[in-house]
């Protein structure tokens, strides 16, 4: 507010000031036009005057006979302006006056005037001296001498320098709050377009182009964009590597000198399930597993997991461990087997009725009990234990993974202090206020914190857990350096947006033969148009709002009625769990509810596939899709956006993504939808499915490089540096700690 007043003030001072000069150089000009003017009227009426009394005033000097010509005079200068009249002979005497003839004025003055006349200062005031010749035929008899007063002159000019400024410094404060107010209104539209321009919101807007005023700047703001990015890599080294496994490989032997790697998630990278057809192995349908497997597999090293399939058990040695990825076996998988109590309590319970909720704004109230409590501590317990078995060292790189283990990071510090601990935060963090409704924050807040460095994907969620610190904790945060220290030690909090492996080349079908595939399963034209979701069955992930949004679009533009069809690949997720038996029964509802209103002659608008779907056909899916949509309420990330990205190598397909997706900070190019807005989806939806081929290529082009440069391995390179750099502090701090111990 005072900022804007500020603001104001600068503006409309200089304006006001300029306007009150201006008026003080109008004013002479204006006094000096009119003066000319005033003048031109006496001379007109003095000369009036003297062709009317020249007649008598010759007899009368002719025959000094002036009784009957004075009271004629004295009638003539009784006027508010003619101050008095003078007759002077052709000797130049002035031989008749009237009353008030100004003393000091005579016929020499009259002299020096010529026949128009001119101002004379005299002490009373300004006057104006007319000198009339009177002739009688050729000859000169007279000359008649009319003195005005100029004093009303003045006057009038006096009160016209005070219109004028006035005036003028009416009109300078009005045109200068006129162009204030428009100067405001367009800068805060601009600040707010290149605002949400630089945060990836605005570029691209969701069914309409750039605003207007920055249409032109698109193409500068975005390189701009690209300059900050470039500089920012330059200060950062893990920035400027192009990362690769090979390239975390040697991270690992070069700067963590082949240091241990232990990786600690709920859930396991391979689930063993019992099948018709013998043991399967199934890839579960998770971000965190989707990011994190190749980076174990570049890596090696220990990944501890719950152990969650029903043939789990069968294929691991007596320690529950076994060689994964299969065929490959490149890291060891440690299962942890969890009772039927502590699953309930810990996983359904603690982690995902009650932070899994708390830290999504997706209007679901969290739930908390002791006994979740209870069992959620006792797991982490339990993997802290698992970690400390499977240390070959006493200074291991410890992984954990997500809410699952808030309490894991502190429990690990305590069984090996030298460890260097990695937590990564796969999900949002939510402001104080929120995050207070946990009984147990304060607990949670410490856990994390015996961490050494603590990830988030944005910065936002990483501000958000400071606060949260600030607010309940009695700690040290330093902002500058984004460290928390809390009970002796350090904790560096900071983004590192996650991503996924960058396929290298696609070994799959090819882009046409997915979609004739897939076109074929639907029972429709070759040219028939597809949309796409792919999500876990979960309620943060907007899927309701997404299917009312192709209502919508049928509804808008029923062209797309017989020739689009909505595929919505559905993992089932935590269905033993009341919140998401009801969020699948609402999805199907809603799918079924469409179907009968659009649908005809076996053509379904909304085909809902609700099971597993294994990697490969999820890309088919991808690959043959002309529409991705990703409608998340709220998501740390949603990797599905980024999969279908780098499952385009023709460049070709649009991806409508949510505002309020991690991904929506990365992806500037995509269509940009705020997803509780169900008409501004539907219309996103219309502009993908019209968009040109030129410009899906344009966007798609931009997308897949960003999300191939910045990969998985750059996201685990920049934190393994980052451990690299705070590992070698703390050796020589501790070397430097000994050397003073022995002198
Ligand atoms: C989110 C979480 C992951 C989790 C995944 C699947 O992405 O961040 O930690 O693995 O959901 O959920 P689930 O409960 O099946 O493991």
């Amino acid at each position: 507010m005072f900022r804007s007043l500020r603001l104001s003030l600068r503006f409309l001072l200089p304006l006001a000031l300029a306007m009150l000069v201006m008026a003080y150089v109008t004013v002479p000009i204006i006094d000096s036009l009119t003066l000319r003017w005033f003048m031109r009227d006496l001379d007109i009426r003095a000369s009036t005057i003297g062709r009317a009394l020249e007649e008598p005033l010759l007899d009368a000097v002719e025959t000094q006979a002036w009784r009957r010509v004075d009271p004629q005079l004295e009638r003539v200068a009784n006027d508010e302006r003619l101050l008095a009249l003078g007759v002077c002979n052709v000797a130049g005497d002035l031989v008749r006056k009237t009353r008030l003839m100004p003393t000091g004025l005579d016929c020499r003055s009259a002299d020096r005037l010529d026949e128009s006349g001119s101002m004379v200062r005299l002490p009373r005031g300004p006057v104006h001296i007319t000198a009339i010749p009177l002739r009688r035929g050729d000859v000169h008899g007279a000359t008649l001498l009319l003195v005005h007063d100029l004093s009303f002159v003045e006057r009038r000019s006096q009160d016209t320098r005070r219109y004028v400024i006035i005036l003028f410094t009416v009109l300078g404060m009005l045109l200068a709050l006129i162009s204030l107010l428009v100067a405001h209104m367009s800068w805060r539209g601009w600040v707010a377009g290149v605002r949400a321009m630089l945060q990836g919101e605005g570029v691209i807007r969701p069914f309409s182009q750039p605003r207007p005023e920055l249409q032109p700047l698109v193409g500068d703001l975005r390189s701009l964009l690209r300059d900050i990015e470039r500089e920012r890599r330059s200060t950062d080294p893990g920035m400027a590597i192009n990362w690769n496994p090979e390239m975390l490989r040697r991270l690992l032997h070069e700067q963590l000198r082949g240091d241990e790697i232990l990786l600690v998630s709920n859930r396991e990278p391979y689930i063993h399930v019992k099948s018709e057809r013998g043991i399967e192995v199934q890839r579960p349908a998770s971000g965190l597993v989707t990011a994190v497997e190749p980076v174990m597999r570049a890596c090696s090293g220990t990944w501890i997991a719950h152990g969650s399939g029903s043939a789990d058990r069968e294929v691991v040695d007596s320690r529950g461990c076994l060689r994964v990825p299969p065929g490959e076996q490149s890291y060891t998988l440690r299962r942890i087997w969890l009772t039927e109590p502590e699953e309930r309590g810990y996983y359904y319970g603690f982690a995902n009725e009650g932070l899994w909720p708390l830290c999504h704004i997706a209007h679901v109230r969290p739930v908390f009990r002791d006994e979740d409590w209870r069992q959620y501590r006792r797991v982490n317990e339990r993997f802290a234990d698992a970690v400390a078995q499977e240390a070959k060292t006493d200074d291991p790189v410890v992984l954990i993974q997500d809410y699952h283990f808030a309490l894991l990071p502190r429990m690990v510090r305590e069984r090996l202090p030298r460890a260097t601990i990695i937590t990564f935060w796969h999900i949002p963090w939510p402001n104080p206020e929120s995050f207070g409704i946990c009984p147990w924050r304060s607990e949670i807040l410490e856990g994390l914190l015996g961490s050494t460095i603590l990830g988030f994907h944005t910065r936002y969620h990483g501000r958000n857990f400071l606060e949260a610190v600030d607010r309940f904790l009695e700690a040290r945060i330093e902002h500058e350096s984004s460290t928390v220290s809390f009970g002796g030690r350090l904790t560096r909090v900071e983004a590192f947006p996650i991503s996924i492996a960058w396929p290298d080349g696609q070994k799959g079908k090819s882009i046409e033969v997915c979609r004739t595939e897939m076109r074929t399963r639907l029972g429709v034209r070759p040219g028939h148009l597809v949309g796409l979701g792919v999500d876990r069955l979960d309620y943060t992930k907007g899927i309701v709002e997404r299917l009312l949004a192709v209502e919508r679009l049928f509804e808008l533009h029923p062209e797309w009625i017989g020739r689009f069809t909505f595929v919505q690949i559905a993992a089932p997720s935590r269905s033993s769990l009341d919140e998401y038996q009801r969020f699948e029964a609402q999805v199907r509802a809603t799918a079924a509810q469409i179907n009968a209103r659009f649908g005809k002659d076996g053509y379904e608008p909304i085909r809902m596939l609700i099971e597993h779907h294994g990697s490969t056909s999820v890309t088919e899916h991808y690959r043959a899709a002309d529409v991705c949509v990703v409608t998340s309420l709220h998501d740390g990330m949603n990797l599905v956006a980024k999969e279908y990205v780098a499952a385009r190598d023709d460049e070709r397909g649009v991806l409508v993504l949510s505002q309020f997706a991690g991904a929506a900070r990365e992806l500037h190019e995509a269509l940009i939808v705020n997803p509780y807005h169900i008409e501004e989806v539907a219309e996103a939806m219309h502009r993908a499915l019209s968009m040109p081929a030129e410009e899906q290529r344009e966007r798609m082009v931009s997308l897949r490089q960003l999300v191939r440069e910045f990969n998985v391995y750059r996201w685990a390179g920049r934190m393994l540096m980052e451990a690299a750099r705070l590992r070698q502090r703390e050796r020589i701090s501790a070397r430097i700690g000994e050397t003073r111990g022995v002198t």
